[in-house]
């Protein structure tokens, strides 16, 4: 289907365009999301079951990855693959300065010490920074990168310098499904990684959904029993304290309908973002996503970078178009955090200070996307 001719989007000139239009994901596929949802419910299992089992499916396709399990957001799968791999109280964690405040709650929440290191360019975990943090940090010690914005992260630096001070790696990438640099794709680095359906994300549920990744079988069998209270059955012991973290089957099976459109959607965020790069290169003040070679991007987010951000976000809004700020406050600035160890924020600090998000969803039309453009364009005198 041709991303210019969705279905329902208006091509007034007046309408406001919102940063997300879910209403148009399922006008688009109701029938098929009718079908799945039945179909789950008729199976009376409303919990886990099937449907489960073939995301899970899913995900181990998508990834790269001999292990998937599905949980109830990206946040509990976070946590969920770090407990499973045994990080705890004893251990120190780093994380990247930007990011959403999940990554560093999901840390906190196993006992660990977060270690906040700022971001390079791409507003991933700088590698020199995280380098010196690793060198000077003692006891057990866990990264945990993020591809943020659906950028593909650099593996084999990062892989690198990590087996270099013995550190194990769990991805955050709630952002990166259908992201890749090089061999490594979204979801394919490290120890185990944990994955996002939010709504927001580029295959999302209608509710919260996440899943732990992994080809490691204790971590996923410790996964597991972790999601199911600790237990393997209902007759056998709890060895492991554990939470009530299956996915609903309606989720799962709304999930596996949104995995199967999963490769046009992307190529119409890629056609948008293609757009958007070409029509807005080399205006005055504002700086793109930076491009790499042997990389895919996800388009999970568009951040452009002004110097006159909050004009920025005034004019767009007067426009009627929605924007956000990914993310308004660095982790280092984050009152949840304070105490912890923080290694020179000032990219991520910047990156909050300057950061603009265009509406970049499978389901604008082309006027939208010909009026987000015309909008920064007139912004920046073009
Ligand atoms: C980087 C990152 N980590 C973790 C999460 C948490 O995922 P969820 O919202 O599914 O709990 C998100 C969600 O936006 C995210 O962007």
């Amino acid at each position: 289907m041709d991303w210019t001719n969705c279905l329902h989007p208006s091509d007034s000139t007046t309408d406001p365009i919102r940063f997300l239009a879910l209403e148009r994901d399922f006008a688009e596929l109701a029938e098929q999301y009718r079908h799945a949802h039945e179909a789950a419910m008729r199976s009376g299992q409303v919990v886990g079951g099937a449907p489960v089992a073939v995301l899970e499916r899913l995900v181990t396709g998508a990834t790269a990855r001999r292990h998937a399990i599905a949980t109830t957001s990206g946040t509990e799968a976070l946590r969920l693959a770090l407990v499973a791999c045994a990080i705890g109280p004893d251990w120190n964690v780093i994380i990247p300065a930007l990011t959403y405040i999940a990554t560093a709650g999901s840390v906190l929440a196993t006992g660990a010490r977060p270690i906040v290191v700022d971001v390079d360019e791409h507003a991933h975990l700088d590698a020199d920074m995280l380098g010196d943090a690793l060198a000077a940090t003692r006891g057990p010690t866990a990264v945990v990168p993020v591809g943020l914005f659906g950028d593909g992260l650099d593996d084999e630096r990062l892989r690198s310098i990590c087996d270099a001070h013995g550190a194990l790696v769990v991805e955050d990438a709630a952002q990166s499904l259908g992201s890749r640099h090089r061999n490594c794709v979204g979801g394919g680095l490290g120890h185990a990684s944990s994955l996002s359906f939010a709504p927001t994300k580029t295959v999302p549920c209608f509710g919260n959904a996440g899943a732990v990744v992994t080809d490691d079988d204790d971590v996923a069998a410790r996964a597991r029993l972790i999601r199911s209270h600790g237990k393997a059955g209902n007759r056998s012991k709890t060895t492991l304290l554990g939470v009530n973290g299956a996915l609903a089957s309606s989720h799962a099976a709304q999930l596996c309908v949104s995995f199967h459109h999963r490769e046009e959607r992307a190529r119409r965020r890629d056609a948008i973002a293609a757009h958007y790069l070409s029509r807005l290169e080399g205006l005055d003040g504002l700086r793109l996503p930076p491009m790499r070679s042997r990389t895919i991007h996800n388009w999970h987010k568009f951040v452009i970078r002004s110097d006159r951000r909050d004009a920025l976000l005034e004019h767009m809004r007067v426009h009627g178009i929605e924007t956000q700020v990914h993310y308004p406050i660095p982790l280092c600035d984050e009152p949840i955090l304070a105490g912890c160890e923080f290694r020179s924020c000032d990219r991520a600090r910047a990156w909050s200070r300057h950061a603009c998000t265009l509406p970049l969803h499978p389901f604008l039309t082309q006027p939208e996307v010909e009026r987000i453009v015309r909008a920064v364009r007139e912004f920046h005198g073009a």
